[in-house]
């Protein structure tokens, strides 16, 4: 499964929701996951995001493996999304910041 990563948090472009065939994205305040039982692996998604927050599992950087389990829970908590939305107001400035899981809103 494909797994969406700190990278997105605070951007959320969802350029990756437009391309998912599946429709298999589900939306928090300021970040995306993919639900890992219904993602069937096409990888549309990974190269359309601006903020490269998307990897596939096994590709995962070692510092956010922890991102795996989390995009499985908050996929079961959060409502779907199937159409492109506005970025956050703030994306192009936190688009290459670090360290931005503390700022997750659950
Ligand atoms: Fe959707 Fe394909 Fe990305 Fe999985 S890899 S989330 S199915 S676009
Ligand atoms: Fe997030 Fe990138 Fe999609 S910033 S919303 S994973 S296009």
């Amino acid at each position: 499964t494909y797994v969406v990563t700190q990278n997105c948090i605070r951007c959320k472009y969802t350029d990756c929701v437009e391309v998912c065939p599946v429709d298999c994205f589900y939306e928090g305040e300021n970040f995306l996951v993919i639900h890992p039982d219904e993602c069937i692996d096409c990888g549309l998604c990974e190269p359309e995001c601006p903020a490269e927050a998307i990897f596939l599992d096994d590709e995962v950087p070692d510092d956010q493996q922890n991102f795996i389990q989390l995009n499985a829970d908050l996929a079961e908590k959060w409502p779907n999304i199937t159409e492109r939305t506005e970025p956050l107001e703030d994306a192009e400035e936190w688009k290459d910041k670090h360290d931005k899981l503390v700022f997750l809103i659950k």
